[in-house]
């Protein structure tokens, strides 16, 4: 049910058509202090059209309402307020809900066109960083939000396995590596190496070239420098792959830039047939003058080609692959001028699609130094903070639930879930400190708080079950206390809270609204004697069960499981 639109119908029929449904959804608000009802409608707007003060309207109007929906309208000033028959409203909620089980807020918006998310895209040879791992959530969150609307999301991770810095480290390998090392710990090998090569290169410049011709080698195929790269970029992937793995995140493609090598000559030829490719000191560009925007770099002085090359060919490729209806590139916002400059290039080159190539810019998280990498020398595997997260969790379960089985198995969803949360429960744009002992906690608007929340009521839906308490009839439902009414107001709002992240690329509208319901589920809970013996006790019942699902799904959008047990 949307009672939202079942309100503007009811309206839009006693205003005889003034309004149509769509304007009055508009017009309706969500009154700040419940006095105010649970939805008010503003008459201002009405005051021309009538030839009335907008008190009088809202007056003549509240005494022309009646529907079994409202138990009553109250005209305050200039607005209508409605206060929802509760019973009525409630006992559509859950009957909805628990019909649809996990499919409840499934729309149809995307017709099942495809979207692209370029999501994770570490830097093969170097460490994942705290930036990969947003990008890599947030990437996951929104390609299930764009799912559950019926959009067909293709996860592609570019990896960045491409570009001169690979020609430095093969020669640095040749000079000074082991493969025993390597094969032991690629990624902090592979650094080191890499970090050796730029200190070498300070005192012996011809290094430069060394590397420099290395690339070459790799660009023309050259069998020993392919091997090579290959044995890194596999090693490197085996690494990522960890963190994936916990994470539960897949990807359709791991087409990165290395996979574009072959593929830039053609693009770049078309660019010139369109004309605009031009030389500037040398170098082959594209004027962006008309967006403001400094000229793109196509191809440095000595040809070689670059990452702005690689991404303008990518869409093309992609384009032409997927016809995506829009293709979400979710990278830190540092990045910014790189897709201002995309998205010009395409359009210049004539695109009409260039408008729904999207950058979804999110902010940079700084670990506390001190806590997190000094420890292990140079750099921060991204396993290892899970591996942390996962210890923190532990330690609380095994406070809260000693007897808990499978504690191990609870601790990795609760510690990598607390992990993701986290970083989805910021908004995206936000810089923010990440401090591992408070998004392990199971207080606060935490990832462990929304699942113990749940747990919790899984808990008191086993008692029942347990006790042979029937709850499943949901003819039943009579409640129209504060603590349920908040729960249905929530579990309602549901679909649009998937709607708005959608339309926003924004994850943690849905974060937010876990946090919410899990805070009503609790003050429900400590408030409300649910397993008592009463005639509310088999709706109250349904109204839990109704709740373990939307939070369940909530954090399934989110990428995070739920444990029934914890
Ligand atoms: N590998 C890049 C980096 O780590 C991110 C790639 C983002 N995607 C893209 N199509 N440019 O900075």
């Amino acid at each position: 049910m949307d009672y939202q639109k079942d309100i503007a119908e009811i309206l839009h029929h006693v205003l005889e058509d003034e309004l149509s449904v769509d304007e009055i959804i508009n017009l309706l608000e969500k009154p700040k202090s419940d006095d105010h009802g649970d939805l008010a409608f503003p008459a201002f707007q009405l005051a021309k059209v009538f030839r009335k003060a907008p008190q009088e309207i809202a007056g003549n109007l509240a005494d022309q309402i009646e529907d079994p929906l409202i138990d009553r309208v109250q005209a305050v000033g200039p607005y209508l307020n409605f206060f929802l028959n509760r019973k009525t409203v409630g006992q559509a909620v859950v009957q909805e809900v628990l019909a649809a089980g996990s499919a409840f807020g499934e729309q149809n918006i995307g017709g099942n066109e495809n979207v692209i998310l370029d999501m994770s895209s570490p830097n093969i040879a170097k460490p994942m960083s705290m930036g990969h791992l947003r990008s890599t959530v947030i990437g996951n969150a929104l390609a299930n939000i764009y799912q559950k609307i019926s959009f067909n999301p293709v996860k592609i991770n570019y990896l960045g396995d491409w570009g001169t810095q690979f020609g430095k480290l093969i020669c640095a390998y040749k000079k000074w590596g082991d493969p025993e090392k390597v094969r032991e710990n690629p990624i902090q090998e592979l650094n080191e190496l890499y970090v050796h090569f730029h200190e070498a290169a300070e005192e012996e410049p011809e290094l430069e070239d060394e590397g420099r011709e290395w690339f070459r080698r790799l660009e023309n195929g050259d069998e020993e420098a392919i091997e090579l790269w290959q044995w890194f970029r596999e090693e490197s992937l085996k690494e990522f792959n960890k963190v994936y793995d916990r994470l539960e995140i897949t990807f359709d493609s791991f087409n990165g830039e290395a996979y574009y090598n072959d593929k830039m000559d053609e693009v770049v030829q078309l660019i010139d047939d369109k004309n605009l490719l031009k030389e500037d000191q040398g170098a082959q560009v594209v004027y962006l003058d008309d967006y403001d925007l400094n000229p793109a770099l196509i191809k440095k002085q000595d040809g070689a080609t670059l990452y702005m090359t690689r991404d303008v060919t990518a869409a093309i490729n992609r384009y032409n692959k997927f016809e995506f209806n829009r293709a979400l590139y979710v990278v830190g916002q540092d990045q910014n001028y790189h897709f201002q400059q995309l998205q010009a290039v395409l359009k210049e080159m004539g695109y009409d699609w260039a408008d729904e190539v999207l950058h979804i810019a999110f902010g940079l998280i700084s670990i506390d130094g001190e806590k997190m990498s000094t420890r292990r020398g140079k750099v921060v595997l991204l396993n290892d903070v899970l591996d942390e997260a996962v210890n923190k969790a532990y330690e609380q379960i095994s406070q809260k639930n000693p007897d808990l089985d499978n504690k191990e198995v609870v601790s990795e969803e609760v510690g990598v879930g607390a992990v993701i949360f986290n970083d989805l429960h910021n908004e995206r744009t936000n810089n923010f400190d990440f401090d591992l002992d408070e998004i392990v906690k199971f207080e606060g608007e935490t990832g462990p708080y929304v699942q113990y929340s749940r747990a919790r009521a899984m808990s008191m839906l086993r008692k029942a079950d347990d006790q042979g308490i029937d709850y499943k009839d949901t003819g039943i439902y009579n409640l129209s206390d504060d603590y349920s009414w908040r729960i249905i107001k929530y579990l309602h709002e549901f679909p649009s809270v998937i709607v708005s992240a959608y339309e926003k690329n924004e994850p943690s509208i849905v974060a937010r609204h876990a946090v919410r319901l899990a805070s009503a589920f609790n003050q429900f809970y400590a408030n409300v004697r649910v397993l008592d013996e009463s005639e509310e006790r088999p709706a109250r019942l349904a109204l839990v069960h109704a709740l373990t699902i939307v939070l369940k799904e909530s954090l399934r959008l989110l990428g995070v499981s739920s444990p029934d047990k914890m």
